[in-house]
């Protein structure tokens, strides 16, 4: 079965084509950073607009490509959220013409599950069960995963996300958007143990985060060592990335324990650092088990993604009817076993 993917929950306008035979057969992304750029952040109308403009453009190139013609598509998927409203509409509404223009099944997909299986767009992929640990813009989860579309929350973010606090925090210290992996290549730059921030919720017995405490605490920082030295700023940086990977490694090792897992997967934008990388390859490579990670182009939003989650589903039967809608919120928990 060949499966077009189209992913535009947020600044990313991704698309891919994914065969169940043959595996990921090509993907592309356009990504919106620069139209973002001077506001700071994603501006949503905008965001929604460029990705009309763009998609179809993109679908194009992404046929081209392949030589795959449109009627060789045996069906469609696409991101139904959770993410901006109208960003999701686009995709949506695209998918959905199409796939009924060419009288073939369509399927909307929860953006954070093909996040948490995006390690399977790799030849060397995860087997169930496994634990996953979801780090994106939006959500830091802790998830056990014993069947594909069955996720156990086993803990979660109190208030920031993981990526939203690199983000807040990079904007605090006054790097560009998008501040997140602008901050973590500063954050490498850095001498460790020149600051101290706390780790936040390590000590409680539980499996959830809390980040929005630790950007308070950098605040204070940048503003008691104003005006900031290029090295005083990379320190800083060092220090918070520090702090957010061993909370992450802490409750992750913890959920490793509890669960007597040993296949770990680590996915969403923030699954691209470095340091989180390490600190977990060393664990699982300590504890005997394996850690899998998608490749970088896989970590942040793609189409490759989507079009692998949909084509599970459509291979299972499930697909949706001719209505359509987007979802801003969508529980994990509440999926169809696929
Ligand atoms: O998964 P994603 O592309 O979008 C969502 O679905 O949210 O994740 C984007 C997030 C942003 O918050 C960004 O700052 C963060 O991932 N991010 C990173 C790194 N690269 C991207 N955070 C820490 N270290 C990185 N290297
Ligand atoms: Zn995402």
């Amino acid at each position: 079965m060949l499966v077009l993917g189209i992913e535009s929950s947020c600044d990313e306008t991704g698309v891919g084509l994914y065969s169940d035979e043959q595996g990921l057969i090509a993907h592309t992304l356009y990504s919106q950073v620069d139209l973002h750029l001077r506001y700071g952040g994603v501006v949503p109308e905008l965001a929604s607009r460029d990705h009309i403009q763009k998609l179809q453009p993109l679908v194009h190139a992404l046929l081209d490509k392949t030589a795959t013609k449109l009627t060789a598509l045996d069906g469609i998927a696409y991101t139904a959220g959770p993410g901006l409203s109208g960003a999701l509409l686009v995709g949506a509404a695209f998918a959905r013409s199409l796939a009924y223009s060419l009288n073939k099944p369509c399927v909307g997909v929860h953006h954070l599950e093909a996040h948490l299986l995006s390690p399977m767009l790799e030849e060397n992929a995860p087997s169930l069960p496994f634990l996953a640990l979801l780090v994106s813009g939006g959500h830091t989860m802790l998830i056990k995963v014993a069947a594909l579309g069955q996720y156990e929350i086993l803990g979660e973010s109190l208030d920031d996300a993981a990526g939203e606090a690199f983000d807040k925090t990079a904007k605090i210290m006054g790097l560009p958007y998008p501040g997140g992996p602008i901050l973590a290549k500063l954050a490498d730059e850095g001498k460790s143990g020149m600051f101290h921030l706390p780790r936040p919720m390590v000590n409680r017995a539980n499996l959830d985060f809390s980040f929005s405490g630790l950007k308070t605490a950098v605040a204070e920082l940048v503003q008691k060592h104003r005006p900031l030295t290029e090295t005083v700023k990379a320190n800083i940086a060092c220090e918070f990335q520090e702090a957010v990977m061993e909370s992450l490694f802490v409750k992750t090792k913890r959920a490793l324990q509890q669960t007597g897992l040993k296949t770990l997967v680590v996915a969403g934008g923030v699954s691209a650092n470095k340091r989180l990388r390490h600190l977990l390859q060393q664990e699982l490579m300590k504890l005997g088990g394996q850690v899998y990670f998608p490749r970088h182009e896989f970590c942040t939003d793609n189409g490759a993604m989507i079009a692998l989650t949909g084509c599970l589903r459509l291979v299972a039967g499930q697909y949706d009817d001719l209505g359509f809608g987007v979802r801003a919120r969508w529980p994990l928990d509440m999926l169809k076993k696929i």
